[in-house]
């Protein structure tokens, strides 16, 4: 298993370009399936990261032809022959749960498993459910598998219980092929599900309102090729700023829309950040960092969960207490254990951490439970005294390219070992 193993004390200094948002291409890669031309689908800005190269299996399992070079990929799906994904494939991320969506509009039947994934709580999939069942499909689960089939879809209202990310995106996908018209009631409104309207648009599909809570689709009898460009990674971006504030560097971050960090910005600002906005970056210089009333993690435009681990290695070296109270997924704080081996002042109680701020944080063996997580102990290590060494990073891998070599690049004094043991990986820094 492959470690990172980081010499404290680094501030960062220098500049970062953001690269194309993992949750804005993996259903993009998903509603590749809806081409039905021979025409190739062109991405530009695709980061190369382990969540790319999963759906790009997936996709080839299908029978789908992808060719990724230098964040630029290409998809044919004239040749699509296959419904059935493997519990392999399905168990090694839940965006897997996206290809039901298109595959029930394209082929009229689904074959999959439960979705893999982060280990931050039961990740339910009832709303695609709900919501395929409201648009025509008959799904059924057996011995683990489930079934889906619709010999044809048909256009309808459906009121979400709760704006699912996964759920809206896999509804819009099923919807765009449907017969008549479909109207999404509280759905989400993150920037990835405007990007996927965008798409799908492209394509020839006739979407409108994604961004805000209702979406209306208007069914058409088929979808072609198209090139699109991906919005940059807000969270990547979220999470190289707190890194900024955290190691009393300074940062800029480059290639990003500020505007996706609204929250993200006004939070670190409530607590001291100083931060400059341009039409395309964002500036962290040297801040004074004091605690906050509370952090809630919210659906967007709200505070994203995804950037709750990284602002909780922020506040637990603030001035002041702080709490985080995480709305959004039952069980969100495992790195608040992996933290408090650093000496981290926290106290987890259900859905709320409390945080007392202290000077400084303490290298030590640590462990990656998802790659949020594993990207905010990676931030803690670099402001700590003292080396740490954070394990499973494969998890980090998921969702950031490259990410020791970036930091390298901003001063940071990181290195990956690949599975050696202990002892040996020490001897192998010096
Ligand atoms: C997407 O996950 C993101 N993943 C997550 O990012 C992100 O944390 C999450 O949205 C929230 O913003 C991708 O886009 C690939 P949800 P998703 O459906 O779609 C409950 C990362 O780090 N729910 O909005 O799975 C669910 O249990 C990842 O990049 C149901 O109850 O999130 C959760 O409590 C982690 N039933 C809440 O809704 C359902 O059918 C939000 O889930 C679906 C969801």
């Amino acid at each position: 298993m492959e470690r990172f193993i980081i010499e404290g004390r680094s501030n960062l200094q220098g500049s970062v370009f953001i690269k194309g948002a993992k949750n804005s291409m993996l259903p993009i890669m998903a509603a590749s399936v809806l081409n039905s031309s021979d025409g190739d689908i062109k991405l530009f800005n695709i980061p190369d990261i382990v969540d790319m190269h999963v759906m790009k299996r997936i996709l080839e399992s299908l029978g789908l032809k992808v060719i990724y070079s230098q964040n630029t990929m290409s998809i044919n799906s004239g040749k699509m022959d296959n419904y059935a994904i493997s519990d392999e494939l399905m168990r090694e991320m839940r965006s897997s749960i996206f290809l039901m969506g298109p595959l029930l509009a394209r082929l009229g039947k689904v074959k999959v498993t439960y979705p893999g994934g982060c280990s931050i709580g039961p990740r339910p999939i009832d709303l695609h459910f709900k919501g395929l069942e409201a648009l025509g499909a008959e799904i059924r689960e057996e011995n683990g598998f489930i079934f889906a089939r619709a010999p044809y879809l048909k256009g309808a209202e459906i009121h979400l219980d709760f704006p699912s990310v996964g759920a809206t995106e896999n509804l819009m996908m099923a919807a765009v092929l449907a017969k008549g018209k479909t109207v999404l009631h509280n759905v989400a409104k993150e920037p990835e599900i405007i990007d996927l309207q965008n798409f799908l648009n492209g394509m020839g599909a006739i979407i409108r309102g994604a961004g805000t809570e209702t979406i209306r689709i208007t069914g058409v009898d088929g979808l072609g090729s198209c090139s699109y460009r991906i919005i940059p990674d807000r969270i990547v971006a979220g999470t190289f700023l707190i890194a900024g504030a955290v190691t009393g560097g300074e940062i800029l971050l480059q290639g990003i829309i500020p505007s996706h960090l609204d929250a993200v910005v006004a939070k670190m600002r409530e607590a001291g950040a100083n931060i400059e906005t341009s039409e395309d970056s964002l500036l962290i210089r040297k801040s004074k960092i004091k605690g906050v009333e509370t952090v809630y993690t919210l659906p967007y435009p709200g505070f994203p969960t995804d950037l709750q681990a990284p602002m909780m290695v922020l506040l637990t070296l603030a001035g002041g207490n702080s709490t985080i109270v995480e709305s959004i997924f039952e069980a969100r704080f495992k790195h608040a254990f992996e933290l408090q081996r650093m000496k981290a002042q926290i106290h987890v109680e259900g859905r709320k951490a409390f945080i007392r701020g202290t000077d400084k944080l303490l290298g030590a063996e640590v462990a990656a439970t998802d790659l949020r997580a594993g990207a905010a102990l990676v931030i803690a290590g670099l402001a700590a005294e003292g080396r740490t060494i954070v394990h499973d990073v494969r998890h980090i891998d998921r969702g950031y390219e490259n990410l020791e070599i970036e930091l390298q690049k901003l001063g940071g004094k990181i290195s990956r070992v690949k599975g050696i043991h202990g002892q040996q990986q020490k001897a192998a820094i010096g």
